[in-house]
Order: structure tokens, then C-alpha cells, then sequence
């Protein structure tokens, strides 16, 4: 059987696909590995307890559930939900939007495949257009979406070296090359996988740079406001017509539900629409069905402030206070800031061995992590020795296992530095 060119590349190596499938081996596996690999988030408590009991009341409510999993949406998503959203929106921060700007899709994933493909790619008379994205490292996500080779185009960023052990990554505006050859720019804000919040002047300039161009900003909201709200810096959330907003109930605590939100304008809404169409005739129903009451009433804006923020920044700073005791100071170790997101990035200056290496032998000793290295797309002609010396570790699982984990960790790079020093 032979695969088509499409078809080799999901046939290859694929590191979104080794992630998740090292998240699916460790939630059967026995004993299971510390899972500070994935993108898990958290199962917390209070927001679990809001959903059992909206799902309890559609159960009760007569033929609430039948029309809940017996009706296909419309191709834009759950009509109540979306004019809810657009509702909030405009309440939280004045932007001037309704519903025909908004479109749900399986997943936000799911709306980075139709918003690249739409953007970037082949155009009229052959020409290739590419995403830039202005900050790397970014989410192993985008790694393979887009349909053409080559598709992203990415710099190394500026490192700004903080106290504590903190460095900062910041957009090397210098480097960062605008013209006709780029479709889109895309960013994640917070940022999977270093939890860095791009600065409100960064996203300024870069949105005067993709205007300058007459390309769309596309800001992955993942992690950020109003929900889920895992952002422990100052950020302010922006819009218009020139940006592309996409949002998820994933990290708010819905991730199997699979419900992205993007925010457009109203043709290009249109377009992901019909993509949904296209790709999976509707998007799901039950995330939209179980968070409406709590969008309508602005509750989801609450809970992430109360709830969900507080939970991820108590536990990133209890990680982060561990990983100071552990690894002692002759190790060259620096976190990314962490400013919001589930992860903790770790830079080893000099690791002597690849961090694909070090992953694979935290797996032999129990703990997952997600080796740096895949986290650059766009830079993959880029020899930059940094891509190698960095992992991605979660802090979202129970404190007992990232503590564990964190110990196994600091324990194995002790032992690569000192072994490296000896030898
Ligand atoms: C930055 C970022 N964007 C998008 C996604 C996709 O999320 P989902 O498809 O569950 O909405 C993730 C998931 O981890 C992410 O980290």
C-alpha cells in the first residue's frame, strides 16, 4: 500500500502524535509513569461539581438531552451558545461583535487546520504564503497543520536573563522579516509551551506589522482571558476586525467535549463555518450545552478568576520553589517566567546531552516530559543549540506526582552535569 504525500506525513513522526499518545499509554499503564508530559489540564474540583450538576439538570429537564445528543448544529455551532458568547464579549470589554462573529469547532485545534490552510498556503498564480510565527519556542500543535511543506517561518527570539533564575523570551523585532510571502501571524498568549505572556507592547507592534501587510493577527486564547484565565501577568485581551481570536473550553475543564471559539470577522467566520461543514458537518454539542448557563450569566468569567487561576498559580509557584531547592546552583538551570499556562520550561545551558535524550531517560526512570526540541516550528534549519537544551514539564497533575516527578528530575540532570564534568 502506498500513502500519498499527504498521507506520509501523519504516517512519520509527528510530535503532537507521540505526545498524545504517551498521555493515552500513561492513563493505562501499570505502575503509571509521573505524567509531566502532556497538556492535561487539571480535574478541579469546584468546576467539575458546576458541570456534574448542569449536566444533572439537562438529564432531568424533559427531552433536554435527546435534543442535546440527538440534533446536529448548524456548521457555526450551538446558536443560543455562540449569542452568548458574543453577549459576554461585548459586556467584558466592549468589543463590537455578534454572533456573526463567532464560529465553534471540534476543538481549537481543529480551527488552527482551517485558519493556517485559509490563510497561508498556495495562492493565485502559484504563490506560497507562510505563517509567521514572531515568537519562538510555540505550541507543538501547529507543527503539522498546514497542507503545504514549509509552512511556518519562525526566529529565535531575544532572551532577557532575570533574577531567581528566570529568563524571559521577547520578540526580536529586528529579526522579525514582514512581507508579501507571509499569509498570517500567530501567536499563543499565554504561550504553550514556556507559559510566556506576550507584552501588551509586543502585541501592539505586531498587530501594526500584520496590518502593515494586510494579514490577519491570530491569537491563540487558549490559556487566557476571560476563560480559562490560567495568566498570572498584567495582559490586556484585544480585538478587531484584522484579529483572529480563537478560544477553547479545553483548559476551562472541558478538553474530551472538544469546543474551540473562534472570533473573526464576519467573512471569515463564514469560511470556518463551511470548513466545519466540510471536515465534520457540525461542531459537538454537549461542550456548548453544558457551559451555556454559565457564559449567559458571565459565571465562566468568575470562576476562572476565583477558581481556575488560582489553583494553576499556586501550583506553578509550588513547582517552581521545588525545582529551586533541588537543582542547586551549579546547575545551569533557568524556568521560562511563569506567567500563566500549565507548564514550566526549563533551560539547561550546556546539557550535554540532547533534551530528546533527557526525555527518553526520564521515561526509563518513570517521569514524562516533552523534549524542547519540538517546540520549534519554523526553525527547523535553524542549528541554534538552544532548540536542544530545553523540556516542557506540567505542573497541572496531582501535587504528590509533580512533586515526585520534580525529584526525579532534578535527580537525573544532577547526574548528567556531574558525569559530564567528571568525564
Ligand atoms: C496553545 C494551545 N492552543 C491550542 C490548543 C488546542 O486545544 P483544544 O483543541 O483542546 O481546544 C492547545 C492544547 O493544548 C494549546 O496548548
Amino acid at each position: 500500500m502506498e500513502f500519498s504525500d499527504f498521507g506520509k506525513r501523519f504516517a512519520g513522526e509527528i510530535g503532537i502524535g507521540e505526545l498524545m499518545d504517551d498521555l493515552g499509554d500513561a492513563l493505562v499503564s501499570d505502575p503509571a509513569p509521573l505524567m509531566l508530559g502532556g497538556g492535561n489540564p487539571a480535574h478541579v474540583a469546584e468546576v467539575q461539581t458546576l458541570f456534574r450538576s448542569r449536566m444533572e439538570d439537562i438529564l432531568s429537564s424533559a427531552g433536554e438531552f435527546e435534543r442535546v445528543i440527538g440534533n446536529y448544529d448548524t456548521p457555526q455551532g450551538a446558536k443560543a451558545f455562540v449569542g452568548a458568547l458574543a453577549d459576554l464579549f461585548r459586556a467584558e470589554f466592549g468589543w463590537k461583535i455578534g454572533p456573526e462573529n463567532i464560529a465553534l469547532t471540534n476543538g481549537s485545534q481543529n480551527a488552527f487546520f482551517s485558519l493556517f490552510n485559509l490563510f497561508a498556503g498556495k495562492f493565485d498564480g502559484g504563490q506560497l504564503k507562510q505563517v509567521l510565527l514572531p515568537l519562538a519556542p510555540e505550541y507543538i500543535g501547529y507543527s503539522e497543520v498546514g497542507l503545504e511543506p514549509d509552512f511556518f517561518r519562525a526566529n529565535r527570539p531575544e532572551i532577557e536573563l532575570l533574577d531567581d533564575r528566570l529568563f524571559k523570551y521577547r520578540v526580536d523585532f529586528e529579526r522579525l522579516k514582514m512581507d508579501n510571502s507571509i499569509g498570517a501571524v500567530c501567536f499563543s498568549r499565554p504561550t504553550n509551551p514556556t507559559g510566556n505572556v506576550v507584552t501588551d507592547e509586543e502585541v501592539s507592534r505586531l498587530r501594526q506589522l500584520a496590518n502593515s501587510q494586510g494579514v490577519p493577527l491570530i491569537i491563540d486564547n487558549a490559556y487566557g482571558t476571560p476563560f480559562p484565565n490560567i495568566i498570572f501577568s498584567e495582559a490586556h485581551p484585544v480585538w478587531d476586525e484584522n484579529i483572529v481570536l480563537c478560544l477553547s473550553l479545553s483548559k476551562f475543564g472541558l478538553p474530551t467535549l472538544r469546543t474551540g471559539i473562534v472570533i473573526a470577522k464576519e467573512e471569515t467566520i463564514r469560511v470556518v463555518s463551511r470548513m466545519t461543514s466540510v471536515l465534520s458537518l457540525a461542531p459537538g454539542s454537549l461542550g456548548p450545552a453544558l457551559a451555556l448557563d454559565l457564559v449567559k450569566s458571565g459565571e465562566i468569567t468568575r470562576v476562572s478568576n476565583d477558581v481556575v487561576k488560582p489553583f494553576y498559580q499556586q501550583k506553578s509557584a509550588r513547582a517552581v520553589a521545588q525545582l529551586r531547592r533541588e537543582i542547586r546552583d551549579e546547575i545551569p538551570m533557568r524556568i521560562h517566567k511563569p506567567e500563566g499556562a500549565l507548564f514550566l520550561w526549563l533551560w539547561f545551558e550546556g546539557l550535554p546531552i540532547s533534551s530528546l535524550e533527557l526525555y527518553q531517560r526520564l521515561k526509563k526512570k518513570g517521569v514524562l516530559v516533552v523534549s524542547g526540541h519540538y517546540f520549534f516550528p519554523g526553525m527547523e534549519q535553524d542549528d541554534w543549540a538552544h532548540k536542544e537544551q530545553c523540556i516542557r514539564v506540567t505542573y497541572a497533575q496531582d501535587d504528590q506526582v509533580v512533586e515526585k516527578g520534580i525529584t526525579i528530575i532534578a535527580e537525573e540532570i544532577r547526574e548528567i552535569f556531574s558525569s559530564a564534568k567528571s568525564s
